[in-house]
């Protein structure tokens, strides 16, 4: 499975911090945003790892994280989003890229305690589809969340004023290679982006979508709140966090 890391949009959210530099360099704690989704990826075995990111500091991904070798990448490649179109037009940029294969999506700016060992070798196992990650939240209506009908996601609704769940979904995304035909044939929502809430719902749609709920807690870090946030959490607790192996029982 390859790893795909959205990077782009301008962080108008965040001005006039994003003015100078692109929202997923920003520290958080005491590291640029994007070593985060970075590690997420390579702690669940993802070493083959795609970069969009767009607007005008571009340049300063190659100079941060040049061939990514010194984080343990094994092949770091980079895209560049003309535009604002939103994480599904994104993805679309990385169709070459995955070749085929299956592909774990990280937005730039989630964080996550822990890992996705276990989502990504579910989904690994899994035939086809997609695979969505959930976690409880106390502000569904900032995300997409779901809705469930006898423990199945029934509908996913981007943003609802009044969320039928306290679930969010994460920026932690497992599609097949059909997720390149489903996002070409988007319409772009209010806000004049192809929405991944709407390539999920055509897996859903499908019967084709599966989810995990993540273990350990989840933020992402688009905002001013989000950011301190997630600053706190990884000082306090720290993030990518993996178990160490179960020690060997020794005998005799
Ligand atoms: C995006 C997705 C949303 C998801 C969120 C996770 O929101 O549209 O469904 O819950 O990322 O971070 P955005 O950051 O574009 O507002």
């Amino acid at each position: 499975m390859k790893g795909v890391i959205l990077a782009g949009g301008l962080g108008t959210r965040l001005r006039p911090l994003t003015l100078v530099t692109n929202k997923h360099l920003l520290p958080v704690y005491d590291k640029p945003m994007i070593y985060y989704p970075i590690e997420c990826l390579l702690n669940a075995g993802i070493d083959e790892i795609l970069i969009v990111t767009g607007g005008e500091h571009a340049g300063d991904f190659l100079k941060l994280l040049k061939n990514g070798k010194h984080l343990g990448l094994r092949e770091l490649s980079y895209t560049y989003q003309e535009g604002e179109g939103g994480i599904a037009d994104a993805l679309l940029l990385a169709e070459d890229f995955a070749d085929g294969d299956k592909i774990c999506v990280v937005l730039g700016d989630n964080i996550i305690e822990k890992h996705i060992r276990g989502p990504v070798g579910e989904f690994f196992t899994q035939r086809h589809g997609a695979r969505i990650v959930l976690k409880e939240v106390d502000d569904p209506q900032r995300f997409g969340v779901p809705r469930f009908e006898d423990g199945k996601v029934a509908e996913i609704i981007e943003k609802p004023q009044d969320p039928p769940s306290n679930y969010a979904v994460t920026g932690i995304y497992m599609f097949d290679s059909g997720v390149f035909d489903i996002a070409r044939e988007l319409e772009p929502s209010d806000r004049g982006e192809l929405e991944i809430t709407d390539v999920n719902n055509v897996y859903l749609n499908r019967g084709d979508l599966t989810y995990s709920v993540l273990d350990g807690w989840w933020t992402d870090a688009g905002t001013f709140e989000s950011l301190h946030r997630a600053a706190g959490m990884v000082r306090d607790g720290g993030a990518n966090k993996v178990e160490p192996e179960p020690a060997a029982v020794l005998h005799g």
